[in-house]
């Protein structure tokens, strides 16, 4: 990652920041630009003393929230999420998105459905006129996944399974498997979405599409990207 990288996603998650009021219920995504968010938030809660309660979309997030003071709820405690600032791998310009880098994006999109407004905070480098550059992350069962590497495989998706650093597949918050689809290119969104969601063994996939209502890419003037 370049160092302009870096710099637009803090950019990108301390503005975000800015956008909480008090006594917001705030969905918290995951990944680096989130922690970003987190941090400067967790200021905010601070030094203004604003009651905010957050609802995260993973184990690690749940953590980095905890040690900064946070308050917590689940997503089965409230009854709905004001706003949630989640990252993305991709973007593409009618704001359809991939996320799930983290393997978090089961929980990422249960939270984003119940959340009623979300913002995705992105460095420019992610937002693309076609996405399919970044892995199409799919979470699976791990009973049958083999088989469903094989089906996919047969489909010409060019799937890994995705492995840790010590070369054991990786297992999501939910127990689950990610196999990742290298595509290059998802001309129509909408059909593979469709066509992942009849697959049996398939827990859900990293197409987030009519998702997210607004995309805040860092700069030194933060460009913010409206769904409408
Ligand atoms: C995790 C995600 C993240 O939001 C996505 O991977 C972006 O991460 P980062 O901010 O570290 O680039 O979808 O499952």
């Amino acid at each position: 990652m370049t160092d302009r990288q870096m710099a637009q996603k803090q950019q990108a998650g301390e503005f975000a920041a800015t956008l909480i009021t008090d006594g917001m219920i705030v969905g918290l995504g995951t990944g680096s630009t989130v922690r970003f968010f987190i941090e400067a938030l967790a200021d905010r809660i601070n030094s203004e003393g604003l009651d905010i309660t957050g609802v995260t979309t993973s184990n690690k997030t749940s953590s980095l929230a905890k040690s900064w003071g946070i308050k917590l709820a689940s997503v089965d405690e409230v009854s709905k999420i004001d706003l949630t600032i989640d990252g993305a791998d991709e973007v593409d310009h009618q704001l359809n998105g991939i996320k799930g880098g983290g393997a978090a994006l089961l929980f990422e999109k249960i939270v984003a459905l119940n959340s009623a407004k979300n913002i995705w905070i992105i460095d420019e480098s992610k937002y693309h006129d076609v996405i399919g550059q970044f892995p199409l992350p799919v979470e699976v069962v791990p009973y049958g996944s083999h088989q469903l590497l094989q089906r996919f495989l047969a489909a010409d998706m060019q799937p890994t399974f995705r492995r840790t650093m010590t070369g054991e597949r990786v297992t999501t918050d939910a127990g689950n498997y990610i196999i990742d689809l290298h595509l290059d290119r998802i001309a129509y969104p909408k059909s593979l979405a469709y066509f992942l969601e009849q697959t049996v063994g398939v827990v859900e996939h990293g197409l987030f599409l009519d998702t997210v209502d607004e995309v805040i890419i860092g700069g030194n003037q933060p460009t913010l990207i409206s769904n409408t």
